[in-house]
């Protein structure tokens, strides 16, 4: 794996702290961003990524797309539309199931994708801008932040996190 090029760790002690994160994260949204998330089944990836979504203007619901492996949305980002693409490719069988679907075409650098799992699109899955790892510590999670390219660099360097009240 690459190296990081600034890493950023935090505590989340409950699901606010969760929400504000998603907010920080899409003020600091940029077309073509891709985003991984880890951790384990209820470390947060799918509540960071509504919380994410939501604050970036989306109504409705977010569910992990568990069995459609994806679900695009569409947001407004400096004055235009841009897709955020979000994958949960859990139960994804095999590379051939990313190629076959035409997920890798989504990867065009100017649609937002954000993949739980992506340890299971190896090797085919784009390499990311930005990782995110959660864990669970205690009552909350413990999240880290890796800028992974220029791109995920500004992505990082313009995130205000815990935000200023
Ligand atoms: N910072 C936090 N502290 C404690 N609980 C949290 C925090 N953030 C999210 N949660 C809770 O943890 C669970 C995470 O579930 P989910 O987002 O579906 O996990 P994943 O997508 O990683 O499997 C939810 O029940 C959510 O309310
Ligand atoms: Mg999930």
């Amino acid at each position: 794996m690459q190296a990081a090029r600034r890493q950023f760790k935090a505590y989340l002690p409950d699901e606010s702290a969760t929400r504000d994160l998603g907010g920080a994260l899409a003020r600091a949204l940029r077309p073509g961003l891709v985003i991984y998330l880890h951790g384990d089944l209820g470390a947060g990836k799918t509540a960071l990524t509504r919380a994410l979504l939501q604050a970036a203007g989306h109504v409705g619901a977010v569910k992990s797309p568990t069995y459609t492996l994806s679900e695009p949305y569409r947001i407004v980002l400096g004055g235009r539309q841009v897709e955020v693409i979000h994958y949960d490719l859990y139960r994804m069988s095999s590379p051939e199931e990313f190629l076959d679907a035409g997920f890798r075409e989504d990867f065009n650098g100017d649609n937002i994708c954000i993949v739980e799992w992506p340890e299971k699109g190896e090797p085919v899955l784009p390499p990311p801008d930005v990782n995110v790892v959660l864990d669970v510590s205690g009552p909350g999670r413990e999240v880290e932040l890796q800028a992974l390219s220029d791109l995920g660099l500004l992505c990082l360097e313009s995130l205000h996190y815990p935000p200023i009240p």
